[in-house]
């Protein structure tokens, strides 16, 4: 290893611990400088790849982002008359692009099944899935029409029952990539015992911001655990955090935060970049399998415990039960 690159390691790194820095626009703008090249243009020529949460954000910027690169975006969100906008909008933006809009509510079990199989009576091949959908809620605990804790269900529980029911579709694909996008927040939150014995959050104060922490943690631990389980195919399950990007998600549900930051926000287009590189590019991944700015990164900060395998066995045994849905493609 050069010194160039050893010194870019060390300032990588350094980033990653200094919060601010590394995950505003100056991280973004900082590791450009040496991080791995861009996709080849029309890398994702041929190629049909799922946005949920598409309608806004970095899940729209990720849609714009792949496709550039060629691929049809099926684009989903819970509400049709946003999805045809958003579509009529990407049309615009890339004229050549393929956009197909989904109405689906990932929230809601059973949306998603009706959903899926209408998807897989359309498709026979499904090449990426990045799970983007997210949502925040306030100091009262809601629930999906499931009766789930609703952050559970959205990011949670409807990623994971899509992931499965998409299954033989992405299994068609030559390359195929799941990724669900986490947040930095997940550093806050553990995945121990006492969280195992309550993954619905139904006792204690109920906290939103604890809520959206806790489940974009299950989600890396969730990755993590469908490329275990599924290690004899070829599939790319990845999770990764955007760092903090200036979205109607930010501004709707943190405004102080976003208000405090702004000068600093990074732009939606460069929340999405690791999303789309990683699915075009697909790079070889190691466990834990958590990415941000086209680099692994570790699931959990200096001095405190990862997530405890009976923890993390129990979630995957939750997950399982609530959606009827294996771990099996
Ligand atoms: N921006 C950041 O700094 C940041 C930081 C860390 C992580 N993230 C993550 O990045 C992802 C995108 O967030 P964003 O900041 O771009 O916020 P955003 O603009 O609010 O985008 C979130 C999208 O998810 C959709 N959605 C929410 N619940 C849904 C459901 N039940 N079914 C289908 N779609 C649903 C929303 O649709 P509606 O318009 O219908 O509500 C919206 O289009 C989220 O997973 C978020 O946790 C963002």
């Amino acid at each position: 290893m050069g010194i160039g690159s050893t010194l870019a390691k060390v300032a990588d790194a350094s980033l990653d611990r200094t919060v601010l820095l590394g995950y505003t626009r100056v991280g973004a703008g900082l590791r450009a400088a040496w991080w791995p090249a861009d996709p080849e243009p029309g890398a994702l020529e041929g190629r049909r790849v799922l946005v949920t949460g598409g309608n806004s954000g970095i899940g729209r910027a990720a849609a714009v982002g792949y496709l550039r690169l060629g691929a049809t975006v099926h684009l989903l969100g819970r509400n049709q008359a946003k999805v045809a906008a958003t579509v009529a909008d990407l049309r615009s933006v890339v004229p050549s692009g393929e956009v197909v809009g989904e109405t689906c509510d990932v929230g809601d079990l059973d949306d998603v099944r009706q959903w899926s199989a209408g998807l897989l009576a359309r498709v026979d091949r499904l090449d990426a899935v990045l799970h983007n959908a997210g949502t925040m809620t306030g100091d009262r605990r809601e629930t999906s029409p499931q009766g789930h804790e609703l952050t559970l269900a959205v990011h949670v529980l409807g990623p994971h029952l899509m992931t499965s029911l998409l299954g033989a579709a992405l299994l068609a694909s030559e390359a195929p990539s799941v990724v669900w996008m986490s947040s930095g927040g997940m550093y806050g939150a553990r995945l121990h015992a006492d969280d195992a014995d309550d993954i619905e959050y139904r006792t204690g104060p109920y906290d939103g911001v604890r809520a959206y922490a806790r489940t974009k943690r299950m989600q890396v631990v969730l990755a993590q655990e469908w490329a275990r389980r599924t290690a004899e195919h070829p599939v790319l399950f990845a999770s990764m955090h955007p760092g903090w990007a200036a979205t109607p998600g930010v501004s709707e549900h943190l405004p102080r935060f976003e208000r405090l930051t702004r000068p600093l926000l990074r732009t939606p287009e460069e929340g999405a970049d690791t999303a789309v590189w990683l699915v075009a590019t697909r790079p070889d991944s190691r466990p834990p399998h958590f990415w941000h700015d086209r680099a692994q990164r570790p699931v959990v900060f200096p001095g405190q415990r990862p997530p405890q395998a009976e923890a993390v066995r129990r979630l995957a045994e939750h997950v399982t039960d609530a959606t009827g849905a294996p771990f099996v493609l």
